[in-house]
């Protein structure tokens, strides 16, 4: 007994030497450009999606609420998105080609997560891997505006997502262009329980 005590003993003050040999010798490569190998990939990401999912059980998805929110969720996406996560048929920025983790396409990422997982991340952020927290400066319901948004991305052509662009470009003032017309959509908006205005975020201080 007293030797197999000894021997964890010794092989646990092994392992603490060692592991702060390699943090103070400067052993571990931090460069984004080094490819981690297999099993070290397999760790990071079954930890992340294994946390994701987790955290996010608990979240309550609000309803949705029709095309002017999934038009406040595409200005987002543009503005705070889209220079990481390559729209339809886009070309990947040096901002994309050049992180690892690589920002994933949010089209695919939209057909193997539910709306409270990809909520989860958008809000939370992924630590260490340059995935921001965007619950830090937004509130729930614009981040919800995204994810409606996020939702229509697997399938949508680039054509699709240009013409969008096309049609919101001119809604830049978008108290004025989106709202006037069509009253009958406000029928399809049920009360959230976060009273958060999808179009307050212009005075919300993300405007840099
Ligand atoms: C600076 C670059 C950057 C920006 C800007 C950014 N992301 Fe990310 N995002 C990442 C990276 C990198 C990952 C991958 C993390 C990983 O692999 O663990 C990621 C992961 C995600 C994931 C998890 C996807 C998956 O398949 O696991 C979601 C959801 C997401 N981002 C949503 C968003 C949304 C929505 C926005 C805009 C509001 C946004 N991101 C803006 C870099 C970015």
């Amino acid at each position: 007994m007293k030797t197999i005590i000894g021997t964890l003993l010794l092989a646990t003050v092994f392992a603490i030497l060692m592991t702060l040999l390699v943090i103070y010798t400067g052993a571990f490569n931090v460069a984004t450009t080094w490819e981690d190998p297999a099993p070290v990939s397999w760790v990071l990401e079954t930890t992340r999606e294994n946390s994701i999912e987790t955290r996010a059980a608990s979240i309550v998805v609000p309803p949705t609420k029709g095309d002017k929110q999934i038009d406040s969720g595409f200005r987002s996406y543009r503005e705070m998105c889209a220079m990481c996560h390559t729209p339809p048929g886009g070309t990947d920025s040096p901002i994309t080609k050049g992180m690892n983790p690589s920002p994933p396409d949010l089209a695919k990422s939209a057909e193997h997560m539910s709306a409270a997982e990809l909520f989860w991340a958008t809000k939370n952020g992924i630590r260490m891997t340059g995935m921001p927290a965007w619950g830090v400066t937004h509130k729930d319901g614009e981040l919800w505006d995204i994810i409606a948004f996020v939702k229509k991305l697997p399938g949508m052509s680039k054509e699709a997502y240009l013409a969008l662009d096309a049609r919101l470009e001119k809604g830049h003032d978008h108290a004025g262009g989106g709202h006037g017309h069509g009253d009958d959509s406000h029928g399809d908006s049920e009360p959230q329980k976060n009273d958060d205005h999808a179009h307050e975020h212009d005075d919300d201080g993300h405007a840099h």
